[in-house]
């Protein structure tokens, strides 16, 4: 008995349950390589985009969702539930007792409350051990209140400093990972996750902490990881759910009857040392339902103030669109010359609440979006045309037929249209439901990205995929590995030497393009991949010369301009070597 008080019942389960079973008996799943793949559940897509890894039991969604987890998180995710009813349905289909689960399996889950609350503890320890650190957060413009309020830490740069700390502590190494704040090597060893990083602790609703953000200190960028990094998705840590400054923030947005977004976390802090203690922010997620869903306990007015760039704006259009199909009254602050609020507050204190008083109506916004180009749509009658019919889309989904009705009299006066007929035009125009509950459009970034691509690398990629998901077919790449690009030839090393390679970033960067790979390239027919890759080797091996050749045709000519003949010779011998290498092949 003591044995099993002992023993993970989150790691049992895992043990004799399989993933890929269990997720098939949700969607339908399909083999794909050494993997599986399925359409993704939580974004409608025709083309599947979401693979299983049977090898390492995990899931991933290459497609809009770009998320991943365990079976744990399939499933809560799935059925919209939290841990302990997945821990539930998932020990019964295990055939593990639930009786076993408790209470050791509250300590389980409880456990990882108390790993993010003793490592925010190390991290505000080296915060003030560090006062170069403290500089820095100063000179972002954030004051010690701030600071202690929200209680930043700093971690420091060290592969194992949290882990030691914590494990001093009686935490348990596969508790911290799970928890997040590590991960376990190839070799079995454990890493901090963190490093060199200023920590913003992400509280959950009733003030426990969950997770973490973490910026990198300047002098720490090599610019090989994220600007910011966020805790992983853990039993208690949801990213689509938690807002960032939500507890403090909840009954400052119930007064103040609106809550303020923002993108970063630095934002959040700036807006509230601003005076503006409504302020919350996602954590490196789009905003979702399950963001609004929990402002809409306090608030149905939300103000969105998103950087003053295209991204920031294309964001602030799916979200005013996602907020107005939930029925929230939508403003939008606007941040005249400033990139973000932080900006704005660090140069001009008080700024954002004369910005949030002037804040305008969201389809205001998209009027002087789509609608102020004044003079050039003369020019250009069909652009005025499209973008009127956006606005038009726009203002056909309202709920509110009092509203659809107000602006579209609104409309009429700018563009000059008389109402009915744009109530006519209405009619026709599609309601434009927002991306977060439409049908994916399909993966058309996926391609337009490779298109952008090199030819080259075009057909290198395809190849070590291909390559990767039969592995018969990476023993024969390996004379051809010398003209893969190099990113790709660094793929290529690590696959055939695993077991030699400590870099986790190279293992893990294998680890995604293989599942990548499974759903490319795994439902072609044998005969014809092995005759696709054939060719693909050969054509690699062409592009490689050929582009060599480009290179010793230059230096010819540079050393003839240099009347070097010693030299000279030397390249012109050189380039019939690689001539003839190249005509050998048919
Ligand atoms: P920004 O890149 O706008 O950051 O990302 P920022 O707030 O202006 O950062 P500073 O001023 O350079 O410190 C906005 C938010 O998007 C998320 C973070 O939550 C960040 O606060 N983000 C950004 C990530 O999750 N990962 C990244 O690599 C970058
Ligand atoms: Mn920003």
């Amino acid at each position: 008995m003591i044995a099993m008080s002992v023993d993970n019942p989150i790691e049992e389960i895992k043990e004799k349950i399989d993933i890929v079973q269990v997720i098939g008996s949700y969607i339908e799943v399909k083999p794909a390589g050494r993997n599986f793949k399925a359409r993704c559940p939580f974004h409608g897509e025709k083309t599947p985009s979401f693979m299983i890894s049977a090898d390492r039991q995990t899931w991933h969604c290459f497609g809009s969702c770009n998320e991943g987890g365990d079976v744990f998180s399939f499933l809560m995710k799935y059925e919209n539930i939290e841990f302990y009813e997945a821990l539930k349905i998932l020990a019964e289909k295990a055939g593990v007792e639930l009786k076993k689960l408790s209470p050791e399996d509250q300590k389980q889950f409880g456990i990882l409350y108390d790993i993010n609350d003793a490592v925010k503890e190390f991290y505000k320890l080296e915060l003030n051990r560090n006062p170069k650190v403290a500089e820095y957060i100063k000179t972002r413009g954030l004051t010690e209140d701030t600071v202690k309020e929200f209680e930043l830490g700093f971690a420091p740069q060290s592969w194992d400093a949290a882990t030691i700390y914590l494990t001093n502590k009686g935490f348990k190494a596969p508790d911290i990972e799970r928890a997040g704040i590590n991960f376990r090597t190839e070799r079995g060893t454990y890493v901090d996750r963190f490093r060199g990083r200023i920590m913003f602790p992400i509280a959950n609703n009733t003030g426990k902490v969950v997770g973490f953000t973490a910026r990198i200190l300047p002098e720490f960028d090599k610019g090989d990881s994220g600007k910011y990094i966020n805790s992983p998705e853990t039993p208690i840590f949801n990213k689509s759910r938690v807002l960032y400054g939500y507890n403090k923030a909840k009954n400052h947005i119930r007064e103040m009857q609106f809550a303020l977004l923002v993108e970063g976390q630095m934002d959040v802090l700036m807006c509230v040392q601003d005076g503006l203690k409504n302020a919350v922010a996602t954590s490196g997620t789009a905003l979702t339902a399950d963001h609004l869903k929990t402002l809409r306990k306090q608030t149905e007015n939300v103000m969105f103030s998103f950087d003053n760039d295209e991204a920031g704006q294309k964001a602030a259009e799916r979200s005013i669109d996602l907020a107005k199909s939930l029925d929230f009254n939508v403003k939008i602050l606007s941040l005249g010359e400033y990139k973000d609020p932080a900006d704005a507050i660090k140069a001009k204190p008080g700024i954002m609440v004369e910005y949030a008083k002037k804040a305008k109506e969201a389809m205001e916004f998209y009027f002087e979006r789509y609608l102020s180009h004044g003079e050039s749509f003369k020019n250009d009658p069909a652009k005025f045309r499209k973008n009127l019919h956006i606005v038009l889309e726009k203002i056909k989904a309202l709920l509110s037929a009092v509203e659809r009705e107000h602006w579209l009299n609104q409309l009429a006066q700018k563009v000059n249209v008389s109402e009915h007929i744009l109530k006519e035009d209405m009619e026709h125009a599609e309601v434009a439901v927002p991306l977060a509950v439409r049908p994916k459009q399909e993966e058309v970034t996926l391609q337009e990205v490779e298109e952008e691509k090199m030819r080259i690398d075009l057909i290198a990629d395809r190849v070590l995929k291909m390559a990767l998901v039969r592995e018969d077919l990476l023993k024969e790449l390996e004379e051809y590995a010398k003209y893969l690009p190099r990113q790709y030839r660094r793929i290529y090393d690590t696959a055939m030497d695993k077991s030699v390679v400590s870099d986790l970033r190279l293992l893990d960067e294998l680890h995604t393009f293989t599942l990548r790979a499974g759903m490319e390239v795994g439902e072609v027919d044998p005969e014809k991949t092995i005759k696709e890759f054939k060719e693909l080797m050969f054509q690699l091996r062409n592009k490689a010369l050929k582009e060599k050749l480009e290179i010793i045709t230059r230096a010819i000519r540079q050393a003839e301009h240099k009347r070097d003949k010693e030299k000279e010779e030397h390249y012109l011998k050189l380039f019939d070597e690689v001539s003839k290498l190249l005509q050998n092949e048919k």
